[in-house]
């Protein structure tokens, strides 16, 4: 049997972990594994497939990023390709990868991404290609497992920003806003906001009301409390409105959303005279060591992955459904993005202690 891996899409803490737990268990079942680098890229000739030894993931379990590399801008099925004259097309060169991975006697696929990646999965596997997923998103919002790895990570990574922000806004009497990652999705916002204890916290699933956010600010402030934390998430919308885009995206990649903060941050100060400054935490959630948590998970879901290779769950992904890993098809994964229930606990409690949802 010989094995290929690539991982997919934003990079996640955990990736590494899940690429080493693979590559040994899949040794040890006295296979072959093949790295795919960068997504796709290894099988189109743009990039290297390599052999996974032993060596090649020795010590890496605890390191972020990946060893494989990765892209947004990968799709088989419109792959970016740049015109003479600098504009970009998108052409469909999935034959070409499935030709190449028969050539290079790939007998199946661990594909490790988040919606983008496992939506090209599918693809694949509608087109005759034996493949496995992994979920991975620092997002949270993939469907069907309870969480993805790379999420508790980037929610630590927040949490440290949210407390350091308490100090420097408390000596300040002002207002901080900080913006996390969630496109789709409020889950590090509300992780995060809650366990740092912000004051109001902002996400996509409940549409917010300045005024609103501006009266809780302000009813602190009659209480003797000067200060604020705001907990944004970059895709939090308005009531009524849009959401944030920044920038401009390139072909092949999904829109950026971002860029809340400022502009929430400038309009508390109009609304309550109070002093307000942001902060984007960005890349920074993305990056460094993966915690316990994720190790464990990432390591959980690389040795899954593999027994549903021997077991030709192809098309399936496999997910985390507390206490087990379990395998779910591509489809039930897809079938839209997980968020945050406004009605859940951690929303409940969140409310019951005094947080505010701007709406
Ligand atoms: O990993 C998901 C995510 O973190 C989103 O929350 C964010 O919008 C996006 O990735 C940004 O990715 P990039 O900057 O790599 O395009």
């Amino acid at each position: 049997m010989r094995i290929a891996i690539s991982t997919g899409g934003g990079d996640a803490p955990g990736l590494n972990a899940v690429i080493r737990a693979a590559v040994l268990s899949a040794l040890g079942r006295g296979w072959e594994v093949l790295g795919i680098k960068r997504g796709f890229a290894g099988l189109m000739g743009d990039d290297e497939v390599v052999e996974l030894t032993r060596d090649s993931v020795r010590g890496i379990g605890a390191q972020g990023g990946t060893i494989l590399r990765t892209t947004n801008r990968g799709s088989p099925f419109a792959y970016p390709r740049q015109r003479p004259d600098g504009t970009w097309e998108e052409l469909d060169r999935s034959d070409e990868l499935i030709a190449n991975a028969q050539r290079l006697g790939i007998d199946a696929i661990i594909t490790i991404g988040g919606d983008g990646s496992l939506s090209i999965a599918q693809r694949l596997f509608e087109k005759g290609v034996k493949i496995v997923g992994v979920p991975k998103t620092i997002d949270n919002d993939v469907s069907g497992t309870v969480t993805t790895f790379g999420f508790d990570t980037a929610v630590s990574t927040a949490i440290e920003a949210i407390d350091k922000l308490h100090t420097t806004a408390e000596s300040h009497d002002r207002v901080l806003v900080l913006e996390v990652m969630g496109r789709h999705a409020g889950f590090i916002a509300l992780h995060a906001g809650l366990s740092g204890s912000a004051d109001v916290i902002l996400i996509p699933e409940i549409p917010f009301d300045l005024e609103s956010v501006a009266k809780k600010i302000k009813q602190r402030d009659a209480s003797g409390r000067l200060f604020s934390i705001v907990v944004v998430a970059e895709g939090a919308v308005p009531k009524g409105g849009e959401v944030s885009i920044m920038g401009e995206s390139l072909p092949g990649q999904d829109r950026r959303v971002g860029g809340l903060a400022q502009r929430i941050a400038y309009q508390i100060s109009e609304r309550t005279g109070k002093e307000s400054r942001s902060l984007v935490l960005g890349h920074l959630q993305r990056g460094g060591m993966p915690t316990g948590y994720d190790r464990l998970l990432a390591t959980r879901f690389g040795g899954a992955a593999v027994r549903a290779v021997a077991d030709g769950k192809w098309g399936h992904m496999v997910a985390l459904q507390t206490p087990h890993i379990v395998t779910i098809p591509f489809t039930e994964a897809l079938a839209g993005p997980k968020m945050v229930d406004p009605k859940h606990d951690i929303v409940q409690t969140a409310r019951a202690i005094g947080i505010s949802f701007g709406d």
